[in-house]
Formats: structure tokens, sequence, C-alpha cells
């Protein structure tokens, strides 16, 4: 296993360039299932997650290369089914089942168990499906679908589901007639799939609204896609700029997905400005404590949450941060509280009183977000911080520790022993 190791109390200074959307990428790369042929994939990020998403390609028959590109070549299939070895290390697996069941009218897919930040059940997607004329049999811990008639259908989420939304959109587009989604998610990586559906020929109408019309057709042709910034990755360079009172150029910044964030950093004290794709971010001295609740986009995102809070530790004042989207996603508050930070949790409220600085420790990721926040904790804290278990920070962050040492952080990593 290995380790990062931070010296602390360093602002950060220099560019950073931000990567690909690992979020956008992963239901991108499982569309493919839905045209055969090449698929050239651009701007994809080379982390753990979409490394897991090649492997269930492969196992569908796919072909993968990587190059600079990602290239996915679906010509054979050869499985329907998305294994439990893969679903249990990345619950995202689940998103071949949208394209399975549009393409191949059946697919495999191990339920995916609660993770460390909650229940996650998938039963909307599944409701879903269901009125599209799909039969649902639960068997040894995988669900099977089975459509011999996949029809459009008049769908309403009772809450927002992203990945739901993404396999309902896969799954409508090559299915009979019309499927309107009623309570879409809005999120950019909807966007970005909906945009790269429909130029390889699928008719989706409304993407980034919270009504989305899909009208089925025959077939869809591969065609090459660039996948978005990845905004969470932006959002959390903005917030290494506030929380060591540093400065950075962040280049391929997605400003139009990071209104929320950009402004409430505004609020906090942080200095943001936007030219072209570039934004300059600087931070002062302490931020202001500032009261933020997750929710679906364009709200404060869930995935910026840990992140923001590490930054308020150091806040002058109090903030309040309300985590409305996961019941169980304060995992990296008692890690911060072992650097000094003081917060106080109520059910999905924390409390978070400012303390005038952090102090390095020895601390364990839990999960992906969790580890970024405890990554930022250890940029602003005096002394050495040891994160441990980073596997989870590998899921989602391209080279993250070499962007930051780039800038001047003091961020290393070792061989753990442990
Ligand atoms: C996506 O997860 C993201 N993952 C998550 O990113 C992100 O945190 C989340 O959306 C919210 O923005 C990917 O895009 C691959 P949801 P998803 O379905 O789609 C409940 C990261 O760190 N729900 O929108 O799985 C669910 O339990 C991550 O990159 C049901 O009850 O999230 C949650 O409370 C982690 N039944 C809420 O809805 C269902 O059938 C929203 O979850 C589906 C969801």
């Amino acid at each position: 296993m290995e380790k990062l190791v931070i010296q602390g109390g360093r602002p950060v200074h220099g560019t950073v360039k931000v990567s690909g959307s690992k979020n956008a990428a992963l239901p991108i790369i499982a569309s493919s299932l839905l045209a055969a042929g090449s698929h050239t994939l651009h701007n994809i990020p080379r982390l753990r997650d979409i490394g897991t998403m090649v492997r269930l390609m492969e196992h569908i028959g796919a072909e993968a290369e990587w190059g600079d590109s990602l290239t996915i070549r679906t010509n054979r299939f050869s499985a329907i089914e998305a294994p439990y070895d893969l679903v249990k290390t990345m619950r995202a697996s689940v998103l071949v089942l949208g394209p399975l069941v549009g393409q191949l009218r059946r697919a495999r897919v191990s339920l995916p168990g609660g993770c460390a930040i909650g229940a996650r059940p998938i039963d909307m997607h599944l409701k879903a499906l269901e009125a599209m004329g799909a039969k649902i049999e639960l068997k040894e811990g995988y669900v099977e679908v089975f459509a011999r008639h996949l029809h459009g259908a008049d769908i309403t989420f009772n809450r927002v589901t992203v990945t739901g939304t993404e396999n309902i959109m896969m799954a409508a587009v090559l299915a009979d007639g019309t499927t309107t989604i009623h309570n879409a998610a809005r999120e950019p990586e909807v966007v970005d799939l909906a945009d790269h559906l429909v130029a390889m020929g699928a008719v989706v109408e409304g993407a980034g609204g919270d009504r989305i019309v899909i009208h089925g057709v025959d077939e869809l042709t591969p065609k090459p896609h660039t996948v978005i910034s990845d905004r969470i990755e932006a959002g959390t360079m903005l917030m290494a700029a506030g929380i060591t009172g540093g400065e950075l150029s962040i280049e391929n910044f997605p400003a139009a997905m990071l209104e929320t964030l950009v402004t409430r950093l505004k609020d906090a004290g942080m200095s943001i400005t936007v030219e072209g794709n570039v934004a300059h971010a600087r931070g002062g001295g302490r931020p202001r404590g500032i009261n933020v609740a997750t929710a679906p986009h364009p709200g404060f995102a869930t995935d910026l949450q840990a992140q923001f809070m590490a930054y308020m530790s150091i806040a002058n004042g109090t903030s309040i941060i309300t985590e409305t989207i996961f019941e169980n996603r304060f995992m990296h508050v008692p890690e911060l509280m072992r650097m000094g930070a003081d917060i106080a949790i109520d059910g999905g409220i924390a409390v978070v009183k400012g303390v005038a600085s952090l102090k390095g420790a020895p601390v364990m990721a839990t999960d992906l977000r969790a580890s970024a926040s405890l990554v930022l904790a250890g940029l602003a804290a005096e002394g050495t911080t040891e994160l441990r278990r980073i596997y989870h920070l590998d899921r989602g962050y391209e080279r993250i520790e070499a962007k930051l040492r780039e800038c001047g952080a003091r961020i290393e990593r070792q061989e753990d022993a442990e």
C-alpha cells in the first residue's frame, strides 16, 4: 500500500491543468456498447475507476487500446454481465446496465452493496427499466434484466439520480418510441453523455434541464468525443489555493459548471477571476465561515462538500454544512478533527467552528472526496500529515500529487509498511 506524506504550511503557486471528468467519462465509455464499431474518446483521465470500467468493457467483449486517447472496439459481445468483482470495487459499473438492455435487451449486473458514503440503492434505475417493459429478477446477488419489447415510457424519478438518468437515457435511445424522464439530473456529465449520444445519431432533447425526452432510433454509429473537464478536480484546486493562501492559474477550468462553488468561495473571501478557460484563484488569510447545503446540480455539489469543509475548518467564524444527498458522507470529519478541526455532527448537519490552524497528523482516507479533503487539510496544516489508504484518491484524481508538487507543495508518495 502507499501513503502520501505532506509537509504542510506552504502556499501553492503556479499553473495546473484540469484533467477530463471521471464521472463524464464513465457513462460515455459504457455508451460505446450502443454502437458497433470503433470509438475514439479523447480527454479520458488515466485513473483507477476508468481502468475498472475499461476492464468491464473487455469482460463484455470489447477491445480497448490506450494511446493519447482511448479507443474502444465493440464489434462483439461475449458476456452481458457486470460481475461482482468489478462492481464491488466501483459502483459506477452499473452504468453498463442501460446500454446492455438498450442494445441486447438483456443484462446481468451484480447489485452494488452499500459503500462508505451510504446505502446507495439502484431501485429507481430498475423501476424505470420495468416501466419500459423489462422483466427484472434478483438472483444470487445479481439483477437480471430481460426485455422482449423495450419501449418508451413516462418516467418520474422520485429523487434526482445522476447515474439513474444516464442509464435510462442509454436504454431509451434504442427503445421503441418516446421516453420522457421527469425530475432528471441536470449535472454537466449528463449533458456530456447526451451530446455524445446525439452525435452518434440518437434523438435526445432537454438534457441540462429536469425533463429529458428521448425518441428511440434503430441504431447508432460510433463518433469521436472529447470529454468535458473535471469540475470536481477544478473545484478541489480552487480550494487548494484558498486553504494554503496561495495563488493558482487553473487551465481547462469549466467555469459554467462551477458557478455555485465560485460564488461561495468568493463569499468566503477568495479572489477568483476567469479569463477564457483559465481561472486565477487567490486565497487570502483565513476565510469567512460560510454555510452551504449540498443539492443536485446546479446546487452545491456533494462531491465538493468534504473539500469545502477542510477549507472552512480554518475559517474565522462558524460554518454550517448540510449534506442532503448521501446519508453518510461525513467520514472525513473524525480525520479532520485529528488535525485539530472543531466539528460537531448532528445527522446530516456539520457545525464547523473555525480554528486558527490545523496540525499535521496521521490520517486515513475513507472515500474519494474525503481523501481530497485530507490532502487539502494536510497542505494547510503545520507539520507533517501522513495520509493512508490513498487508493481511494487514485480512483478519481489524475496525478494530483504531481500537479500540486509542481506548484510548490511538499507532497510525496511513499510505500507504506502497514
Ligand atoms: C453520481 O453517483 C456520482 N457518480 C457521484 O460521484 C456523485 O456523488 C453523485 O452522483 C451525486 O452527485 C458518478 O457519476 C459515477 P445518485 P450516483 O444516484 O449516480 C439515492 C464521486 O466521488 N438513490 O445521483 O450513484 C442515492 O442513494 C462520486 O465521484 C436511490 O435511493 O448518485 C443518493 O442518496 C461518488 N435510489 C441519491 O439518490 C436509486 O435508484 C443520489 O444518488 C438511485 C439513487
